[in-house]
């Protein structure tokens, strides 16, 4: 019997995983990168870098098969994204005693948006699962149009608020447009 034959089996059986997970590391990215390209030449309004970032910053993207389970994930970083403004906006609200009330009316305006957000994100995550991706296009397209209207809410002052949440809601426009994209590329590959 050749003693070192269990060492170098086991060696082998390491280099084998360690090839495969560097292989589907590899194909995930490939898969973000190609998405991304696609998301940014059909949508002038997102950057290839923001959506390469966007999901880098997500462990599961990295395990990504497929355009279908990519989709997914984008909405699911858009909840967790919109979940958390929406939790700041309520910070701002409750910890600010001395808030203009201008400004705290248009943060009112925004809580409610993004909370009505919240709720439509479990029906989009529900027609996406089940495949309904046109229905699914509705309820991310009213998730984009959250962010616009927190955002305009300060401009309707003369000379002009200034907004606390103009990074957020850029975040939760771009982020919202990638998943939209990508469903509406799923869409042209269902016909
Ligand atoms: C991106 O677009 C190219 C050309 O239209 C297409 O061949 C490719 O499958 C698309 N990739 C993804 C991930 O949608
Ligand atoms: C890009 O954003 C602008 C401003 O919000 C919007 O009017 C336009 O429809 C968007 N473009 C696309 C292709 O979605
Ligand atoms: C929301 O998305 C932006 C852009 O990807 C990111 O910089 C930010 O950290 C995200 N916030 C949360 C709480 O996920
Ligand atoms: C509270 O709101 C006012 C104006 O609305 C702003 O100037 C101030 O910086 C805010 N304070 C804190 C602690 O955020």
């Amino acid at each position: 019997m050749n003693p070192s034959f269990p060492f170098s089996s086991s060696l082998f059986f390491t280099l084998t995983i360690i090839f495969c997970s560097l292989h589907s590391l590899g194909f995930a990215n490939r898969l973000i990168q190609q998405t991304c390209k696609n998301c940014s030449k059909t949508d002038p309004n997102i950057s290839y870098k923001f959506c390469v970032a966007s999901f880098e910053s997500n462990h599961r993207s990295q395990h990504a098969k497929n355009l279908e389970e990519l989709g997914l994930i984008s909405i699911k970083i858009t909840r967790h994204n919109v979940t958390d403004t929406n939790a700041h906006i309520n910070d701002l609200l409750e910890k600010n005693k001395s808030l203009d009330p201008f400004i705290k009316e248009c943060l009112d305006d925004c809580l409610e948006v993004y909370s009505d957000s919240i709720s439509t994100f479990r029906e989009a995550i529900r027609d996406y699962k089940a495949k309904r991706h046109s229905d699914c296009n509705v309820k991310l397209s009213s998730i984009i149009d959250a962010s616009t209207t927190c955002e305009d809410g300060f401009k309707q002052k003369n000379n002009g608020a200034i907004s606390p949440l103009t990074k957020r809601n850029k975040d939760t426009f771009q982020l919202s447009a990638i998943a939209l994209s990508i469903i509406n590329m799923l869409i042209n590959s269902d016909v």
